[in-house]
């Protein structure tokens, strides 16, 4: 059936600036790392969409190595894009990237020139788009001088193929560097797309400020430490959760789950249920009482998680009792 959407979709969701840019993004983005690809149903991918942006959710994340296998998720986000939403695209905020390793021989990895702008273009022929709105750097590169990187992301920017670039897991000190090379290019960086949760908080020391000083938005990946900070650990490791599939590629395995995470996890229930919050609503609202944060990109294996993690912005406000629990909890 043809897709219509909502015509509520933004009434109920929050936008913020990315930074000092004129973007705004909605506080909760979709990433389609996982469930999107050509071993996945396709049905759920475009159910778990148009959820999505039904809900205000305007940014979809993807990256040229995302499925299984490596491109299959920009093959099937580009089939549900022409069925469903290219009518949208003024209204959407695609983003892709390349670090990883994508093809075999010496061009198809980590941060060279070479590489990067190929991938786009590979990106791009897959989603059947001729621009992306946000292009990254997926990881630094200790080889290849940090220079030829970002004058890469501006060449890109330059040839109309990404609208801005963003760069992810940079450390501080190298993110500031990367940020005064773009600034000097003339395309200064749009955000920074690190690991952010409650089980992970490194960023906290040091890149939130990086960033506030430097101007740049900030996009938490894997917010619900891939699903660990939600209620359905809780009871053990249910079946078809992506600690049980062993999908390889970074997700959660089983022993990830931990009787110390485990005992973290129920106390942290209680905090929520406190709070009139499932877990994952919680584990969201933490990241986003920090106004440094433009949005969480959250993953979801159904639609139903796409629309219980919205709910997280019915409550964004933390007491100090609250946050000293909480991070008692988390020592
Ligand atoms: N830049 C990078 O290097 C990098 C790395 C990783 C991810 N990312 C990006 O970040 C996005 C999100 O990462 P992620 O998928 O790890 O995020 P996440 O939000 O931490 O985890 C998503 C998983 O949590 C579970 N879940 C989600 N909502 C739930 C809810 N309301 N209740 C119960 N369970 C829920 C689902 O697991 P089940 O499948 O078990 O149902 C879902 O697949 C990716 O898609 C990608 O775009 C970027």
């Amino acid at each position: 059936m043809n897709y219509i959407a909502d015509s509520q979709r933004y009434k109920n969701m929050e936008y913020r600036r990315c930074g000092n840019s004129g973007l705004l993004l909605p506080a909760v983005s979709l990433g389609l790392w996982h469930n999107f690809g050509h071993i996945d149903v396709l049905e759920n991918g475009r159910n778990i969409l148009r959820r999505a942006f039904d809900s205000g959710i305007t940014h979809f994340d993807l990256a040229n190595n995302y499925g299984p296998p490596a491109g299959s998720a920009e093959e099937n986000f580009g089939k549900l894009f022409k069925d469903d939403f290219q009518s949208y695209r003024d209204e959407l905020i695609i983003s892709t990237k390349a670090g990883w390793p994508m093809w075999e021989g010496p061009y198809g990895d980590w941060g060279s020139k070479k590489y990067l702008v190929a991938s786009l273009d590979q990106s791009l022929k897959r989603m059947k788009l001729d621009y992306v709105d946000i292009f990254y750097h997926h990881r630094p590169d200790p080889e290849t001088p940090l220079e030829e990187t970002m004058m890469a992301l501006d060449l890109i920017v330059r040839q109309g193929k990404a609208l801005y670039i963003g760069i992810s897991s940079y450390q501080p000190e190298e993110a500031e560097k990367a940020f005064a090379i773009l600034k000097e290019l003339g395309t200064p960086c749009l955000i920074h797309q690190p690991k952010y949760s409650m089980f992970d908080r490194w960023v906290e020391d040091g890149l939130l400020d990086v960033l506030e000083k430097d101007g740049v938005g900030c996009i938490p990946f894997s917010p619900l430490a891939q699903g660990l900070l939600t209620n359905k650990y809780l009871h053990g490791i249910p079946e078809g959760s992506r600690a049980a599939t062993h999908r390889g590629n970074g997700a959660i395995e089983e022993d990830a789950l931990t009787l110390d995470k485990l005992d973290q996890i129920k106390q942290l229930n209680e905090i929520a249920k406190a709070r009139g919050q499932n877990l994952a609503q919680m584990a969201l609202a933490w990241i986003l009482k920090d106004k440094r944060i433009t949005s969480v990109l959250i993953g979801a294996s159904r639609p139903e998680q796409v629309t219980d993690s919205i709910g997280c912005l019915d409550n964004l406000v933390f007491s100090e009792d609250e946050l000293s629990k909480i991070n008692k909890i988390l020592k």
